[in-house]
């Protein structure tokens, strides 16, 4: 391994599942998965073929997921600001959604896999919210990996809902302005119950966040790589993971404070 100028990493080899630490998995992935388009149209195809093979590399990253032993994986599937795209693109993802749920589910059940979505599911067609809500309800006793799948999701729109009930809990004299700290904000977030990302990915070169889980990423490391999300396969997910793990993560303690308290240590 060879550290960059700009502290990223170049791998000159390919990292297995062995060569992954079993002392530091992350317990939460987040992915961004992105370049479905740039990569249909540098093979002369249609946008929606990048959705359909995008849908394969979902496949692959949910398997490797599972059998390091990540606890949950949270995937950023469509935004709510993806509903202005053109409605064929968006008819597109949809019943893509549909046929993907809908196929996937007994593999899901195989590998003991738990579906949950993240979202402003309301808005979804009324095929997607029953496929969804059929998986989600079959697959709600597995224990293995937690598949989350953020749907018609914006961040911003995620934290106005959880001031609004929230606001509305004090109205109604449920706790008082004073009893609100972060756990409050947290329960009322769509990832109630979840960790914190350890790790958020995303693919095809961009470097932002575009309105994905703006509170819960607090503390998460980011890792970028130019790969389209349509050619993230399990090695790109174990370098990743590898790279991960070859950080230090401060949460703003000092390094020797990291080395001499082996309670902040994971
Ligand atoms: C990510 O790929 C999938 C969705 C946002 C639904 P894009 O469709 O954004 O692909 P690019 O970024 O245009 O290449
Ligand atoms: C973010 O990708 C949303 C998803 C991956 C679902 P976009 O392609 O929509 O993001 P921008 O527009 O490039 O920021
Ligand atoms: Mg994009």
């Amino acid at each position: 391994m060879a550290e960059n100028e700009d502290g990223t990493f170049t791998l000159f080899f390919m990292i297995t599942a062995e060569q992954i630490s079993k002392n530091s998995i992350p317990a939460h992935v987040a992915i961004i998965m992105d370049g479905n388009g740039r990569w249909a149209k540098a093979k002369g195809l249609d946008r929606s073929e990048g959705h359909r093979f995008g849908a394969e590399a979902v496949k692959k990253v949910v398997r490797a997921a599972g059998k390091i032993g990540v606890k949950y994986l949270t995937l950023y599937a469509f935004s709510s600001e993806n509903w202005n795209r053109p409605q064929a693109e968006v008819d597109a993802i949809m019943d893509l959604l549909v046929y993907m749920i809908q196929r996937e589910t007994p593999e899901l059940m195989e590998n003991s896999v738990r579906l949950l979505a993240i979202g402003e599911i309301d808005r979804l067609t009324p095929d997607a919210q029953k496929s969804l809500q059929e998986t989600i309800d079959t697959t709600s006793g597995n224990t293995g990996l937690t598949l989350v799948l953020a749907l018609s999701y914006s961040s911003k729109r995620e934290i106005l809902s959880a001031v609004r009930k929230i606001s509305s809990d004090v109205s109604i004299g449920k706790f008082s302005v004073d009893d609100i700290d972060e756990s409050t904000i947290e329960t009322a977030l769509f990832t109630s119950g979840m960790p914190d990302p350890d790790l958020l990915i995303r693919t095809s070169g961009e470097q932002r966040i575009s309105n994905f889980l703006l509170w819960q990423i607090a503390y998460s490391e980011f890792y970028f790589t130019k790969t389209y999300w349509p050619d993230f396969d399990e090695q790109s997910f174990f370098e990743a993971i590898y790279q991960y793990q070859n950080r230090e993560r401060r949460f703003g303690l000092t390094g020797d404070q990291l080395t001499t308290n082996s309670n902040f240590t994971e």
